[in-house]
Parts: C-alpha cells; sequence; structure tokens
C-alpha cells in the first residue's frame, strides 16, 4: 500500500491529509516508480492554497528541483548598491528574481541596459500592474516570466535539461546538500508546508516517505 499527501479542500497547511493511496496501474507507455524521497517547492503551499488551481479533489500534491558567488540580505541590504559595489559599477546582464514582488524594481535597478529580468516566481507575491515604459525607464530592459513548462514538453528537452543539470552536480558547480532540519518524514508534509510558507528554511526541502 502506498501513502501520498492529499486535500480535499484548498487552506492551510492543515487541510493536509497523510492517507493509503492505491496508485492506478500505469497505461501502456507509462511507468510506476517508487519515491524515495521527494522534493518540496514553494509551488506546492500555491496549489494547497489555491492560488494554482488543481483539476479535482481529493488531490494529490507534489512537483519538483542552484551555488552562489555573492549573497545580499534583501531584508537588511540595498540589493541595487550592494550589485554596483560587488561588481565595480557594471551592474550585471540578468537576473532571476523569484521572490517577486517585494524585489521587482530593485533587480531592474541592477540590469545594465538591455538586461534580461528573468521574473521566475512570487515567494513575496506577485508583480502585478507593471507599467512597461518602466523597463525604458531603466535602461531598455527585457522581461520574461517563465517555468519549467515552458521549456521541457517531451523527451529530447528534458534529456538536454537534465543531462545539462547533473553534469553540473557531478561537476560540483551546483551543490544539493540539504540539512537536517529540513528533512521531514512524508508524514509530516503540514510541519514542512508551514516551515517552507513561514521562511525558516534555506535551499532545498524535501519529504521522505517511510518515515
Ligand atoms: N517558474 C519556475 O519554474 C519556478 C521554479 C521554482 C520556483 N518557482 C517559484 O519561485 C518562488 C520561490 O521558490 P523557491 O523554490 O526559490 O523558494 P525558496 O528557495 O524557499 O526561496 C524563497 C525566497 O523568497 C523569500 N521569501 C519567502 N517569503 C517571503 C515573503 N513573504 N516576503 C519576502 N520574501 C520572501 C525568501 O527569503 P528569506 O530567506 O528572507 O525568507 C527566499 O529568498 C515561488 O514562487 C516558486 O513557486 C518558480
Amino acid at each position: 500500500m502506498a501513502k501520498r499527501i492529499q486535500f480535499s479542500a484548498h487552506g492551510g497547511p492543515e487541510v493536509l491529509e497523510y492517507v493509503d493511496f492505491t496508485p492506478r496501474e500505469p497505461a501502456v507507455g507509462e511507468i510506476q516508480i517508487e519515491n524515495r524521497a521527494v522534493g518540496i517547492n514553494f509551488i506546492d503551499t500555491y496549489v494547497r492554497s489555491g492560488l494554482y488551481p488543481v483539476q479535482a479533489f481529493p488531490s494529490g500534491l507534489g512537483t519538483e528541483a542552484a551555488g552562489a558567488w555573492a549573497t545580499i540580505s534583501y531584508r537588511s541590504e540595498n540589493i541595487a548598491q550592494r550589485v554596483l559595489e560587488l561588481t565595480d559599477g557594471q551592474k550585471v546582464p540578468v537576473v532571476y528574481d523569484s521572490v517577486g514582488k517585494d524585489t521587482w524594481e530593485a533587480s531592474l535597478d541592477s540590469l545594465q541596459r538591455r538586461g534580461l529580468m528573468v521574473s521566475f516566481g512570487n515567494a513575496s507575491g506577485p508583480v502585478t500592474g507593471v507599467n512597461l515604459g518602466i523597463l525604458n525607464q531603466k535602461g531598455s530592459l527585457y522581461v520574461t516570466r517563465p517555468s519549467l513548462f515552458g521549456y521541457v514538453t517531451n523527451r529530447a528537452e528534458l534529456d538536454k535539461a537534465s543531462s545539462e543539470l547533473f553534469s553540473l552536480i557531478a561537476s560540483g558547480a551546483i551543490k544539493v546538500d540539504v540539512s537536517a532540519n529540513q528533512i521531514f518524514g512524508l508524514s509530516e508534509a503540514q510541519k514542512a508546508h508551514r516551515a517552507l510558507e513561514s521562511r525558516q528554511t534555506y535551499g532545498s526541502c524535501l519529504l521522505i516517505p517511510g518515515r
């Protein structure tokens, strides 16, 4: 008998249930896999809360998977100013921003002219109501709001992206250490969501089935 986390109504972490579950038999061309460790992503909290819709209730949960040259604490430092200092006044050609609303403008201010703003998440809330003129004012900037599924849609794209990722992990360029206090049992999904949403975590979190 398998176990899964499911929920029958949108809400806080308390709606998550750890239940017995019988997966349907795989159809032709499908395989069944046993998860030994499950990545937990911010997106899971959006699916749970209803920010991202589900097809039907009860719904299962779970989708999922970076090094730093310098770190800036945006809670206590002026991001754009620190970027200027760290780059000897050059600023950067591209920003990857998953925080969203709170860092949108500072991220634009960190870009060189004609730089690329990759806004890929909304941990502090979504970026809305943007006046496109701001891209002109801050240096003829480009913006994209991407997600994985706009890039990986077939086997060839998956092979290319995953082999690039695993090569970077194998080379040590990307480290995937997960601290012990961010490894939860699958039955502790509520606790994991509370930790993620209360900003107690840093980097990856895992759910371990059978723990
Ligand atoms: N487009 C995609 O394909 C894709 C892929 C992965 C993730 N995402 C999205 O990116 C976002 C972050 O995910 P992640 O995996 O990067 O999470 P993460 O590793 O937990 O990082 C979240 C970041 O957001 C900050 N943050 C969290 N809550 C905040 C709040 N209320 N106000 C201001 N800052 C806050 C955290 O800062 P502190 O450390 O100061 O708390 C941390 O820097 C989510 O919206 C997720 O859905 C998108």
